[in-house]
């Protein structure tokens, strides 16, 4: 029983892998398309073809559990609640109907709480006691590490930083009624609703232009900002405004060492890293000016989610 299947299930796509004992990943299959499952026994179904060869081939018995980090997951009744970002409604017991599929014990937390563990453990703050992480992918995720412990808090739910208000009566969000939320602009969601606004908004010239707004997303925003484009420049601008205010709210909030910065959006680099670190800094009291350290997760994608979820795995008793 030396392995453990990781799964990070995203609202855009489920990432899994093999791991090892000493965190290494093998048998990274092919993202699934979270959401085009209408039934969530469909999805438990093409996670267990995706995997079943790569089980044959190690052989069950040497399998210890199945670690799940999922939106709006709870860890405590292994279920995912209400998800803004997924397709299935009400809550989906998870845990168990992978269970039952794989025959392996299984065991699930938030998504952003796994890739705080996993961060802990291998990657950006090994050796840190009080930090956050926050993903930054289709939502907005947190994970709440404070004198060496994730804060799960009494329902099992806490951490949950990506709904908290940053712009009273602001933007209106796609899926819950918490509007002006963070995770209302700086998922990668809301990046492509701030860049048709600015579009809209302009009379400039812009390369996002070429493109039906509908169509326009954070990865063509992106790309569109590398090749030098000002309103794609500038939605990232506004962005990690928004972005660092927040961030220096959760700073006075639990005091941390450092906030590692995760998910697709990240790929951004320093486009959204310089104005979210200026904003934090404005944002912060003097006594916290100037210690946090604003870092990038230092393992690849979604390893860190992989690698957290399976770490569950080990905590489980024989
Ligand atoms: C969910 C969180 C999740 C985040 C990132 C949010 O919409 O409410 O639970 O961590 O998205 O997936
Ligand atoms: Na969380």
């Amino acid at each position: 029983q030396q392995f453990a299947i990781g799964i990070d299930i995203g609202g855009t796509g489920t990432k899994f892998g093999i791991v090892n004992h000493r965190g290494v990943i093998s048998h990274k299959g092919d993202d699934i398309a979270t959401n085009t499952f209408k039934k969530v026994e469909d999805f438990v179904d093409a996670l267990y073809i995706a995997l079943k060869p790569a089980i044959d081939q190690i052989g069950i018995n040497h399998l210890k559990g199945i670690g799940i980090g999922a939106p709006n997951g709870n860890y405590y009744s292994g279920t995912i609640e209400y998800a803004p970002n997924l397709h299935w409604r009400g809550i989906v017991p998870l845990a168990k109907l992978i269970s039952e599929r794989f025959g392996l014990p299984s065991s699930l937390t938030n998504d952003a709480n796994a890739a705080a563990v996993g961060e802990m453990m291998y990657g950006a703050a090994k050796g840190m006691k009080d930090f956050i992480v926050i993903t930054l992918g289709t939502g907005v995720g947190s994970g709440i590490v404070a004198n060496g412990h994730l804060i799960y808090g009494h329902d099992g739910f806490a951490g949950e930083l990506g709904h908290t208000i940053i712009r009273p009566g602001g933007r209106k969000h796609w899926s819950t009624s918490l509007d002006g939320s963070l995770e209302a602009y700086a998922s990668a969601t809301g990046i492509a609703i701030t860049a048709r606004e600015m579009l809209e908004n302009s009379d400039k010239s812009s390369l996002l232009s070429a493109y039906q707004p509908e169509k326009i997303n954070s990865k063509i925003v992106y790309d569109c900002a590398m090749k030098g484009d000002e309103i794609s420049k500038e939605v990232y601008r506004f962005t990690g405004q928004i972005l660092g205010e927040a961030l220096a709210n959760f700073v006075m909030f639990s005091s941390p060492e450092a906030i590692i910065l995760f998910g697709g959006v990240i790929k951004a680099g320093d486009l959204i890293m310089k104005p979210t670190k200026e904003h934090m800094e404005k944002n912060l009291l003097p006594i916290f000016q100037n210690k946090v350290k604003l870092i990038f997760s230092e393992l690849k994608e979604a390893d860190a989610a992989i690698l957290g979820a399976s770490a569950l795995v080990w905590e489980m008793r024989d």
